[in-house]
């Protein structure tokens, strides 16, 4: 594993994450869920993503139970606020940093987290007395450094430039070969401003693995055949043209020496504002797979083949 320093922090993520978001709560998900965070570490990933809102609280509860006994400075904890956790609890106002923050602390059972994140922006809060009341909290030793997940740019900027406020040195957005988005605005941006990018949904949630055979069956235990996720997933990527396009990848990946899933880590790690693809398992054989993808040199012309065959079939 190969490890990319984030933004202008002190902080090294391994250039492959550990993300918790649909494949952890209780029963039988729990048990592979905790396996699958074990395989990460044993594989040298450091980097640990979750946020309160993710099973409200359930998947920091697993993620805690995973993590205790292991030496807190072995791993990187990123958790986030934002979204609603109980009827009048959302958002990014001092109160909920304070009341968020410690609740996410009990849940993952730890005394500090590495990077607090704004899982969104808020309009109903003031800018300022958000971005103060991360820097309390970064005083406070209970977070080391912030990072906000899909802010409008212009936000961004408006809070980098808060006098006495700790800065932001890390940002969450969706970024894979079918969603490249963060190129326009948000990634120019932050190579300028000491942020890196922590990149959600590397492989489109298992589409760019090449695992939905065009016009076939779903796969029985897959992301896209289970009703209570899949509505996440872009109907877009499930159509017949861009599931032929990912499987006109292989022999691409292939000519690299990867698989397809490491193919498309890759792509995303080409990008040196990345310092880290934070991928999701739903078991750690999945997990081993995609470590691998860490560190791997790939001709910029196989990726530019890639980025027009999917241009051409998803636009
Ligand atoms: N900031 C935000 O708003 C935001 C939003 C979404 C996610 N996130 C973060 O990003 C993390 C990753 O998101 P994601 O789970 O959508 O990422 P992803 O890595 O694009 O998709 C993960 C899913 O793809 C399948 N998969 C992964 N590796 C595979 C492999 N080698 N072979 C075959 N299938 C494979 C698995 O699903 P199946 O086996 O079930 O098919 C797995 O659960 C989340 O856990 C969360 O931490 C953040």
């Amino acid at each position: 594993m190969k490890y990319r320093r984030l933004g202008n922090s002190d902080l090294m993520a391994s250039e492959i994450a550990f993300g918790s978001w649909l494949t952890f709560s209780d029963g039988p998900r729990k048990d592979r869920a905790i396996a699958c965070v074990h395989r990460a570490l044993d594989r040298g990933i450091t980097l640990l993503d979750t946020a309160n809102v993710y099973g409200r609280g359930a998947a920091e509860l697993v993620l805690g139970e995973a993590l205790s006994g292991i030496p807190r400075d072995s791993y990187l904890l990123a958790t986030k606020l934002f979204f609603p956790m109980s009827d009048t609890d959302r958002g990014l106002s001092r109160a909920q940093i304070t009341k968020q923050l410690n609740a996410s602390l009990l849940r993952l059972r730890v005394s500090h987290v590495d990077l607090y994140q704004c899982h969104r922006y808020d309009n109903d809060t003031p800018l300022e007395e958000t971005m103060l009341a991360l820097s309390d909290a970064v005083r406070s030793g209970k977070v080391r450094y912030i990072g906000f997940s899909e802010w409008p740019v212009e936000h961004v900027e408006a809070a980098l430039g808060i006098p006495k406020s700790e800065k932001f040195v890390s940002s969450q957005p969706q970024y894979s070969l079918l969603h490249r988005d963060p190129e326009r605005a948000l990634i120019p941006l932050c190579s300028r401003s000491g942020i890196s990018q922590i990149v959600w949904s590397p492989l489109a949630q298992g589409v760019l693995t090449g695992k939905y055979a065009p016009g076939g069956a779903l796969p029985p235990e897959s992301r896209a055949a289970n009703d209570a996720i899949n509505g996440f997933i872009n109907p877009a990527w499930l159509k017949t043209g861009v599931l032929e396009a990912v499987q006109r990848l292989r022999p691409l990946a292939a000519q690299a020496g990867l698989t397809l899933a490491q193919f498309a880590l890759a792509w995303v790690l080409r990008q040196p504002n990345v310092a880290s693809a934070i991928t999701g398992a739903s078991r750690p054989e999945q997990v081993d797979e995609n470590a691998a993808a860490s560190g791997r040199n790939v001709a910029p012309e196989l990726f530019e083949s890639a980025e027009r065959i999917i241009k051409a079939a998803a636009g």
